[in-house]
């Protein structure tokens, strides 16, 4: 799967960057408060709009403090996916718990320096479980490769339990990257600058699919 991010799309103009990746598998919003992350992008209202001008499923990726507030209204609003921040609380289930009550799947993401395993018995309890392979914040950053020794363990773990569970990956994935992140067991793969930087949005999507599936 793909998930274009909108963090590097044209924000005066979100319905049409939208239209321009049709055939996405997700639509990936970054949603930022300049607390948990040193940035500010969009919040609720944008991303309520957004849900009246696509089709396209969307995956709301919440980088803020204090989550188990902030976190049902996205799913309220009609996401698809919202994932929230481990470090951002300390009672992760049950702000899964609270987003799947409000009609959306739950995500958990861990930043590039955080360790899986305090999350490895609690997978159940998420539907996505996204990997940072930036520090979260930015667009346009360089790849971590050594994070995809978290996604092997994860796959290890989903595959021998038989979970029904995702692994996303979020930051510097393009056409050098993508097929070892494929490799290592990833399912949704994040791309901002890969795919909204080119010429042909929705042929990077098709282009960094192809590479995945390899
Ligand atoms: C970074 C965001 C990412 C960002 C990825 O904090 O979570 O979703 O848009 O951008 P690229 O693909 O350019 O690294
Ligand atoms: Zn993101």
């Amino acid at each position: 799967m793909i998930a274009p991010s909108i963090l590097s799309a044209d924000f005066a103009n979100l319905a049409a960057e939208a239209d321009a990746v049709r055939g996405s598998d997700w639509l990936h919003v970054d949603v930022m408060d300049a607390h948990f992350v040193p940035n500010l992008t969009l919040g609720l209202p944008v991303v309520q709009s957004l849900l009246g001008a696509t089709d396209i499923p969307i995956d709301c990726h919440l980088m803020i403090e204090d989550p188990a507030r902030w976190a049902p209204p996205y799913a309220e609003a009609g996401a698809h996916n919202v994932t929230f921040h481990a470090e951002a609380t300390d009672d992760p289930t049950a702000v899964a718990r609270d987003i799947r009550a409000a009609g959306a799947k739950a995500g958990l993401s861990i930043k590039p320096g955080t360790a899986l395993d305090p999350y490895l018995d609690i997978l159940s309890s998420f539907d996505t479980l996204l990997v940072m392979s930036v520090e979260p914040g930015f667009g346009g950053q360089s790849f971590i490769p050594d994070v995809l020794d978290k996604v092997r363990t994860l796959r290890r773990r989903i595959d021998t339990d038989g979970l029904r569970i995702l692994v996303e990956i979020d930051g510097g994935i393009n056409a050098d990257t993508i097929e070892q992140a494929a490799e290592a067991g990833v399912d949704c793969f994040v791309a901002g600058s890969a795919v909204y930087g080119a010429d042909d949005p929705a042929g990077a999507v098709s282009a960094l699919r192809a590479q995945a599936a390899r």
